[in-house]
Formats: structure tokens, C-alpha cells, sequence
């Protein structure tokens, strides 16, 4: 049986172990520049229907530090921009290439995509889940607080991709989240389901509440990505007068976690919107220890699926 990664719950937690445990080896390997080229001959073929910086060059460069290759295909650089259907795209590149890569916006088109290979394929980001980015934000996590179980995360703004996937991810490791998004703006009623499901079987919680000074209360990490998301531009103003002032990660809701706290952001960020800029910059900040380890796990994903 092929395995994809499309979502979190594609994994079971004992295989998020295994992740970033290689993922820890594969980084003091390339710290020691040490070779590690495990993927020699392997081909990856990303498709991006969205802009990235993190995603594809951290993708890329894990192919060449694996001795692989990956090749770059725009949406419209396809026949897919042309009409060709997603199944047969699937077909034909899985005829060629040993992993497929997708950045698109209905996260039903990369299901389908997977549905037609017959290589893996790796969510580089949907509409609904970014699987690559919460396993990058584990391991930073695990790195700055020597563990994961029994933490508490707080999630504070829209209840978006980065947020399902991270909700999944911390309850399938055994650490509580808590959530505060603006009313109509929760993860999806049946995601948070799962993610119950989840926290029933490791043992933690997830909190859905109104207020984020609330879901911030003592905990060991806040998180947050932008108010909109690519794809959701023609409701920005809508969603920022919706989300300002009281959805912003600032000082002030700070006070409320415990003093050796963390602060996440997937990038890119808009400084002065879900955080402000003293907070992004600061030491407490570890977003671009998350952007490093993009590459480190992904690498760690492409042996684990191959
Ligand atoms: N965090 C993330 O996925 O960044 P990119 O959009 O730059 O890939
Ligand atoms: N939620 C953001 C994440 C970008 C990495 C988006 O989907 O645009």
C-alpha cells in the first residue's frame, strides 16, 4: 500500500515519533555537513498552485541534500492549467517521478490527486491542512521544551490550515490545545471531532473558548498565523475588523502564559496584524527555527514515505 501525507491523521503518533526523532539525526548531519544522500536517483515532482518560499525551496533543497531531485511545476506550467483533469495529471506523473508534492486551494483536489498515484503524495498545503508545516513546529517545539506531552499549546486567531493541522498534531502527541478563534472563524465542527478522538486516546485536551487571554492562560506555546489567508483576499477587511484589536499576539496577552512561553508563526507574518512587531522579533519569537526545520523534517518525511 502506498502511503500518502495529506493530513495529520495520516499518521499515527507513533510514526510522528519516528519523524522527528530521523529528522533530529538528518539536522546534525547536515550541521556537520556530513553526507546523507539516501535518495540517490529519486525524482519529486512538486505541483504549486500558490505561492511558497518555505515550502518549495525546503522541499528542493531536501532533495539535493538527499541526493535526489525535484522539479518545480507551476500550476500553469502544466496542461492541468489547461483543463487536464487532476486524475489524469496524477497518472502520468506518477509514470515518471517517485513522490508528488502539492500546493493547492480544495483540499478534495489533493485527495483526488492521491486517489490516481501511485507514488506518494505530500500536502504542501491546502485550504484545510498543512501537515509539513505542523511536524516542522513539533519538532521546534520539542527542541525548545525538551518535550511535547502534557504541554500546552494556545492557539489564538483563525481557525485555518496551519491551525487544523497543529489541533491534530498536538492531540495525536499527547499535548493540549486550546483555541481561541472569532465566532465563525472555529476549525471545521468535524476536525475538532477528530482531534477529540485524538486527545481521548493520548490523553490530553482540546479547549475551544471565547476569550484568548483564556486559551493563552499558562500555556507553554502560543501560536498564530495571518487573518487571511492566501485565497481570502476579497474578504480582508471583513475578516480584519473581525480579528482587531483583540485576536493580536501582543505583550499584553503574553502576561497571560507562563513566563518561559514560546511564540510560533508559520510565516509569512504581517507584523502590526496577529503579532506585533516587538513580539516577532523578539527572542521569545521561534519562527524561523520553524522555518529551518521545514527542511530538516521534510527531508525526514521523503525516506520515512519512500
Ligand atoms: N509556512 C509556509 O508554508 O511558508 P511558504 O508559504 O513560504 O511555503
Ligand atoms: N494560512 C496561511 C499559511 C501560509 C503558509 C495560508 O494558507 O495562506
Amino acid at each position: 500500500m502506498i502511503k500518502h501525507l495529506l493530513s495529520m491523521q495520516d499518521l499515527r503518533s507513533k510514526e510522528i515519533e519516528t519523524i522527528l526523532n530521523d529528522a533530529v539525526k538528518l539536522k546534525q548531519k547536515t550541521k556537520k555537513e556530513e553526507t546523507h544522500e539516501v535518495l540517490r536517483g529519486k525524482t519529486l515532482a512538486m505541483i504549486f498552485a500558490k505561492p511558497s518560499t518555505r515550502t518549495r525551496v525546503s522541499f528542493e533543497v531536501a532533495m539535493t541534500q538527499l541526493g535526489a531531485h525535484a522539479i518545480y511545476l507551476g500550476w500553469n506550467d502544466l496542461q492541468l492549467g489547461r483543463g487536464e483533469t487532476i486524475a489524469d495529471t496524477a497518472r502520468t506523473l506518477s509514470r515518471y517521478v517517485d513522490v508528488i508534492t502539492a500546493r493547492l486551494f480544495k483540499h478534495l483536489d489533493i485527495v483526488e490527486l492521491a486517489r490516481y498515484s501511485s507514488v506518494p503524495v505530500i500536502n504542501a498545503l491546502t485550504d484545510l491542512h498543512h501537515p509539513c508545516q505542523t511536524l516542522a513546529d513539533l519538532l521546534t517545539i520539542q527542541e525548545h521544551k525538551g518535550k511535547l506531552k502534557g504541554l500546552k499549546m494556545a492557539w489564538v486567531g483563525d481557525g485555518n490550515n496551519v491551525c487544523n493541522s497543529l489541533m491534530l498534531g498536538c492531540t495525536l502527541v499527547g499535548a493540549d490545545i486550546s483555541l481561541a478563534c472569532p465566532k465563525g472563524y472555529e476549525p471545521p465542527t468535524e476536525l475538532v471531532k477528530q482531534a477529540r478522538a485524538n486527545a481521548r486516546e493520548s490523553g490530553s485536551k482540546v479547549e475551544i473558548v471565547a476569550e484568548p487571554e483564556r486559551a493563552v492562560l499558562k500555556s507553554d506555546v502560543v501560536y498564530t498565523d495571518v487573518f487571511v489567508s492566501m485565497g481570502q483576499e476579497a474578504e480582508a477587511n471583513q475578516k480584519l475588523k473581525r480579528f482587531l484589536p483583540k485576536y493580536q499576539v501582543n505583550k499584553a496577552l503574553l502576561n497571560h502564559a507562563k513566563s518561559d512561553a514560546i511564540v510560533l508563526h508559520c510565516l509569512p507574518w504581517k507584523p502590526g496584524q496577529e503579532i506585533t512587531k516587538d513580539i516577532a522579533y523578539s527572542p521569545q519569537c521561534v519562527a524561523f527555527d520553524q522555518a529551518e526545520n521545514r527542511l530538516h523534517v521534510v527531508k525526514s518525511v521523503l525516506t520515512f514515505l519512500l
